[in-house]
């Protein structure tokens, strides 16, 4: 007779390559049936993104089948999103992941990184926002062919725009055509606070949000506003970019908003026709800057004219040219972003966890 107790030790073998711990003690493993020889059970993963879903079922299966008596093991993968868990009051209490996208120079591919990241997540079956924050320049729109979209709303609150599978807001929705606005520091904020919190976001395992360049109104408003999960940095390997955007990761740290890790964009180009890759720029590696900031090099996406194209046709690379080198490279960092979110819930609550309790002496 098999027991669950047998179950859940032999699936104790199996480490979380990223939270590098067993599955069993991460407390993914739920639902252990039994009858007779034939086992099942679910692995309920932080992300449907997961980089390492397929490898981790297999490694369940092959754990389980080593055991006395067991002839068939049925292993199904699900996903729950862990939430942000903060006890502060939250002006987005049902998005779990808020990600924030930012550069220190202008015209890194934030916001085609943005549009193509959110894309990609929602591609592998998460629920995904994503917010267009950069007041001063809104392209989301643009980039996802709904800019001449006008959001209504429902009871007090926006409803988003939905394209390709996510849930969009932008300050270009709300703003006539052509219309310029002297943003000051309180209304920088103040549009941010209203893009969380009078949207109806409803229930979202990811909320990306494109920022403006630089850590000026937008970004350190909304690191004030809401805890982040963290904030991805966006850089082309020029030297001034490499220094601007470390600076602005200084400044994110500053304001306690975790570093999630580096893309490095533009880096390279890819000739269509031998294959060969060209290093464009000599300055900085995105590898070397995650190095210097102590984060993750979460991935290079080549240049390619298809990938501006695109963004211009308002249907991002990942959906546009999925087999395309620069689609891959964005699908992949998607994963690898995702599960950096888990490792920082994960981070968070163990924290929490150990926090002492107050005692009087
Ligand atoms: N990998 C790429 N290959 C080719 N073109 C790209 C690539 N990434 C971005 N671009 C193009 O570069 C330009 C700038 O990109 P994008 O608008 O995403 O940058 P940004 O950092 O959001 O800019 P801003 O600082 O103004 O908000 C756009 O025209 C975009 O289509
Ligand atoms: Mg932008």
């Amino acid at each position: 007779m098999i027991t669950e107790a047998q179950v859940l030790d032999a699936l104790r073998t199996v480490q979380d390559p990223d939270l590098h711990q067993d599955i069993v003690r991460l407390g993914f493993v739920k639902d252990v049936q039994i009858k007779d020889g034939s086992v099942k059970f679910q692995v309920q993963l932080t992300t449907p993104a997961c980089p390492v879903k397929d490898i981790l079922k297999a490694q369940c299966e092959e754990a389980v089948i080593a055991l006395a008596g067991v002839e068939k093991v049925e292993v199904e993968m699900t996903a729950q999103v862990r939430s942000r868990a903060t006890e502060q009051e939250d002006l987005v209490p049902e998005v779990k992941q808020i990600i924030a996208i930012a550069s220190g120079k202008g015209g890194v591919g934030k916001s085609t990184v943005s549009a193509n990241l959110a894309v990609a997540l929602a591609q592998s079956g998460a629920r995904v926002g994503l917010l267009d924050a950069d007041v001063y320049g809104p392209s989301i729109p643009l980039m996802l062919g709904c800019q001449d979209e006008h959001p209504f709303t429902r009871g007090k609150k926006i409803v988003p725009i939905e394209r390709h599978g996510i849930r969009i807001m932008s300050i270009g929705f709300l703003l006539e055509e052509g219309q310029a606005v002297m943003w000051r520091g309180p209304m920088v904020a103040g549009t941010v606070k209203q893009l969380l919190a009078d949207v109806d976001w409803g229930d979202l395992d990811y909320l990306l949000v494109d920022l403006p360049p630089g850590t000026g109104d937008a970004p350190m408003s909304l690191a004030q506003l809401v805890p982040l999960t963290g904030v991805v940095i966006v850089s082309t390997p020029q030297t001034v970019a490499g220094n601007i955007a470390g600076k602005a990761a200084k400044l994110f740290t500053r304001m306690n908003t975790p570093l999630m890790g580096v893309i490095e964009n533009m880096a390279s180009f890819i000739a269509p026709d031998t294959g060969k890759e060209y290093r464009l720029f000599s300055g900085m590696p995105g590898s070397q800057l995650a190095a210097e900031l102590k984060v993750p090099f979460l991935g290079s996406i080549p240049l390619d004219p298809e990938v501006g194209l695109a963004g211009d046709r308002g249907l991002p690379s990942v959906l546009s040219a999925p087999d395309s080198a620069q689609a891959k490279a964005f699908m992949a960092i998607s994963k690898d972003l995702a599960a950096q979110a888990s490792v920082l819930a994960l981070a968070r609550r163990e924290s929490e966890s150990q926090t002492p309790t107050f005692s009087p002496a």
